[in-house]
């Protein structure tokens, strides 16, 4: 069977940072809890209003491009996993289309909150293996400062901006994308979730009012189950696959609390030393955190490394996925960095 691998890794952040000592200046709160309670530090925050979601998407897609040499015009498929698209409609994936210029491209947005990159990567992963499109482009990308209501501490501290893409391409035999656990449940949808602004409450005054067009999260609700959730279909993935701790490079998790993120990497039997872990500078950027993690980490990753990627998030949504990674990181960061010379 053809897998699909991922090939080229691209990402935007926003320069502006919203510190903790910042938003001790906004709401009632201080470094420390949000520190010890979720392990952020600061968020970027892409601050102008008339910048959108897709302008970030576009950054980190025309970035992967670069790095993979090749133009906008070879993309068959854009997947734009999103909570903050530009708006209802169009979806942002026919945004980015047209701004990068991929010409002969179809496309469409997928909600899925903060498993949406899992769970875009893996419909991708299906147009490639099916030998339907050879080069498929799934991007994370999120605005939540635009959905943020910041004056409410339990949500405001939590969320920052980002994007960041990947290119899914036919893989070499053994690598790519191997299994897959992926999961929903809206029988609690409500412990997270923005209730203006849809079908159910169309934007009103009064929607307006009582502050609809906000997240609202039940924080200890969502904690106890995305502890269990995450860590559970962690393992389920490794056990189908007969894999233990040690066979495992890196899992890189959802980052929406450290403590979540430890204890999915306890029950998979690995160490925060083989853990992606970024929250501390970027907070939560919901569909944007496993592939802004794939960035960060490029450069250390080999051909042949076992990673496991899982989330879980709004709906609720959650997932694991085992892949093999494709390609030596450090070669593509030295051709960047010789390509940039040469520009130089
Ligand atoms: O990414 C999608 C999925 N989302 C998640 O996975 C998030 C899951 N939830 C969490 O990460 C945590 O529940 C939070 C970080 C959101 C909150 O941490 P917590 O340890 O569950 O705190 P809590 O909600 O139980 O609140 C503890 C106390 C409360 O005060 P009382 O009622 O004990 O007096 C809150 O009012 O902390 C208070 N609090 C704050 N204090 C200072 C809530 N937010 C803040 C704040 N600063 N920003």
């Amino acid at each position: 069977m053809t897998r699909a691998a991922i090939t080229a890794v691209g990402h935007y952040l926003p320069e502006d940072r919203l510190t903790n000592e910042d938003l001790e200046r906004m709401v009632d709160t201080n470094d420390e809890w949000i520190r010890t309670r979720t392990g952020i530090s600061e968020r970027r925050i892409l601050w102008d209003n008339d910048k959108a979601t897709s302008y970030m998407a576009i950054k980190a897609a025309n970035e992967l491009l670069d790095k993979r040499g090749i133009g906008a015009e070879e993309i068959d498929v854009i997947l734009v996993a999103t909570v903050t698209p530009d708006m209802l409609f169009p979806a942002t994936a026919c945004l980015v289309q047209a701004g990068i210029g991929a010409t002969r491209a179809w496309g469409f947005d997928i909600s899925a909150a903060c498993s949406g990159f899992l769970f875009a990567l893996n419909t991708g992963a299906r147009f490639v293996e099916s030998g339907q499109h050879q080069k498929v482009m799934v991007i994370g990308a999120d605005k939540m400062s635009s959905i943020i209501d910041y004056t409410d501490r339990n949500t405001c501290v939590l969320f920052g901006d980002g994007a960041a893409a990947v290119l899914l391409e036919p893989a070499p035999d053994g690598y790519g994308l191997i299994d897959s656990v992926l999961k929903c449940d809206g029988n609690n949808w409500e412990a997270l979730r923005m209730l203006g602004g849809g079908s159910l409450n169309p934007p009103t005054h009064e929607t307006i009012d009582q502050r609809m067009h906000y997240i609202y999260q039940e924080g200890r609700t969502v904690f106890k189950v995305a502890v269990q959730g995450m860590a559970d279909v962690a393992a389920e993935v490794m056990q189908r696959n007969g894999l233990t701790g040690d066979d495992i490079r890196y899992l890189v998790p959802h980052q929406a609390n450290e403590r979540i993120i430890g204890a999915t990497a306890r029950r998979m039997g690995i160490t925060m030393e083989k853990v992606m872990l970024n929250i501390s500078r970027y907070g939560n950027t919901t569909a944007a955190t496993i592939p802004l993690c794939l960035h960060d980490w490029e450069r250390q990753l080999h051909r042949g490394d076992n990673l496991v990627l899982a989330a879980f998030g709004g709906g609720f949504t959650w997932g694991a996925t085992y892949l093999k990674w494709a390609y030596d990181g450090a070669d593509v960061a030295a051709e960047a960095e010789a390509e940039m010379a040469t520009e130089a």
